[in-house]
């Protein structure tokens, strides 16, 4: 067996099925790269038969990585498997994710297929993949409410169809890690072929356990886990990344397996995806969470200060965290911008995106006194990421508000253009924010319903840059859309224009 653990990373499909977390293509390449240099195995690029947006999406990830393996996942139907393949057929090194669910739950109520059925479509599924690619992963999703034996069966047949990996989610995150274990060893004992693959875990967080359930497969046999970064995904998400990795690493004396993943990239890379879905890393989380290395109590501090070890198993430099290092003032060159910029990961700007980067952060740098990593950042992805105009049919000039607690009720002015045309206006609202999206709306003529606005300061101090998110939905169609901006309004009303102009786009995607 193995002494390696490949990483299966599926933040980019599992992970964008976390409300909120969706991401546009360019987020979506953008974080895929940086999953690369993070040195994970695979990456999961999307479901390709879903929309043709993630169907472009998961090509555009092909072509731009060239060291992991990209695969697209389909459920066990030859249209979907096509599909599939045709997204990923670019990638140095494609994969087919197939799955069918084997529980009797599953079956019965949601495939309405007897387990025969099941089997037959899953060694059609596993056959028409092989014949595109010999990289074919299978999954038996709600493995762990699936009848063992029937688990034995389907593995020990899309193995002898040429699957390479076999998968045993643990869909609704309800087993317990000893069972797991148990599961993985029964697997490994009684599927008369394993040795022809490789056993993957994949498990979902409704008790808490994703992490821990991951970890007692591994003990037991399984060589491939999928997880997320800060274990983002469906419901209550995946394992998360970061705990597993350094549950591998803290502990190599216990597990004693080896893994591809540069530790010292795990923080930029959290915080990366942070900052594209718009979502601050909680405090309390494991790893990577604000306070995850800070030491509050007298008792710790003093063992802190006498020997680090006392009280801390791994160290934040380990997983990449530098803190919120002052980095660029007003004086600084254009040479120390861009040595900044590839410190923080963005190694492929062009010299215009530096030259875009450079002008932003200088027009900051003239109203907020310390300009840190995390400004750099988000000016890089408000600039290059979302700034790009090729897709916008409205764009914001300029706005003003008026606001406070003055008989005078609070209003907009907005200058905009819609369709390269500018146009002004202005109204009142129950709040500034309330009257500058009220205002947009009148102006684009749409009517979209606002599910939910989160502003979050980028860094501390009261001069700090605001991300802000909103969540639209009108016709049926919800869209996200972000903004930054050291004034909360001008980040709230970029971040909802940006909204309007992805509906736009998923309605003439349609
Ligand atoms: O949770 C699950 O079962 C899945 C499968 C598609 C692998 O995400
Ligand atoms: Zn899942």
């Amino acid at each position: 067996m193995s002494d390696t653990v490949l990483i299966f990373d599926t933040t980019l499909r599992d992970g964008e099925q976390s409300p909120g977390a969706t991401m546009n293509q360019k987020e979506k390449v953008r974080l895929a790269r940086q999953l690369e240099s993070l040195g994970v195995d695979i990456i999961e690029a999307g479901f390709p038969a879903a929309s043709e947006g993630d169907f472009e999406a998961v090509q555009a990830i092909a072509a731009a990585v060239t060291k992991p393996q990209v695969a697209g996942l389909c459920r066990a139907l030859k249209n979907d498997i096509d599909r599939a393949y045709e997204a990923v057929k670019e990638a140095k090194y494609p994969r087919i994710h197939t799955f069918i669910a084997t529980s009797e739950i599953h079956m019965k109520h949601k495939l309405g297929k007897t387990p025969d059925q099941v089997v037959e479509m899953a060694k059609a599924a596993v056959s028409h993949a092989v014949s595109l690619t010999k990289n074919v992963e299978f999954s038996a999703e709600d493995a762990s409410r699936s009848d063992w034996d029937f688990l034995v069966r389907i593995f020990t047949e899309v193995i002898d169809c040429g699957a390479t990996t076999i998968n045993v989610p643990d869909t609704v995150g309800y087993i317990q890690p000893h069972e797991y274990s148990e599961l993985i060893q029964y697997l490994k004992k009684n599927i008369s072929n394993i040795d022809k693959a490789t056993i993957s875990v994949h498990c979902h967080n409704d008790l808490g356990l994703a992490v821990a359930n991951s970890l007692a497969a591994i003990h037991a046999g399984a060589r491939q886990a999928e997880v997320t970064l800060t274990g983002i995904g469906e419901r209550a998400g995946n394992a998360a990344l970061e705990e597993l990795i350094m549950a591998l690493d803290t502990r190599r004396d216990t597990y004693n397996l080896k893994n591809n993943i540069k530790i010292n990239e795990i923080f930029p890379s959290c915080r990366l995806l942070s900052h594209i879905i718009g979502q601050p890393i909680p405090p309390y989380k494991a790893i990577v969470g604000g306070n995850a290395f800070a030491h509050e109590s007298g008792i710790h501090q003093d063992g802190m200060l006498k020997n680090r070890q006392t009280y801390e198993i791994m160290t934040p430099e380990s997983i990449g965290r530098k803190g919120t290092d002052l980095v660029i003032g007003k004086h600084s060159g254009r040479h120390a911008l861009k040595s900044k910029v590839e410190e923080l990961g963005f190694k492929w700007l062009t010299e215009e995106n530096l030259n875009t980067v450079f002008e932003a952060v200088k027009e900051l740098a003239d109203r907020k006194a310390k300009i840190y990593d995390e400004d750099v950042e988000a000016l890089i992805l408000e600039k290059v990421y979302r700034g790009e105009k090729a897709d916008k049919k409205f764009e914001l000039g300029y706005i003003a508000v008026h606001s406070g607690n003055t008989p005078m009720p609070p209003n907009a002015a907005v200058v905009m253009k819609v369709d390269g045309v500018e146009k002004k206006h202005t109204n009142f609202g129950a709040g500034p924010v309330d009257a500058a999206f009220k205002v947009i709306a009148e102006m684009t003529g749409r009517t979209p319903t606002l599910l939910q606005y989160a502003v979050n300061a980028i860094t501390g101090g009261t001069d700090a840059q605001g991300e802000v998110t909103v969540r639209v939905e009108e016709n049926g169609r919800t869209a996200v859309g972000r903004g930054s901006h050291d004034d909360i309004i001008v980040a709230s009303a970029n971040a909802y224009i940006n909204a309007l102009n992805s509906l736009v786009n998923k309605e003439e995607e349609r």
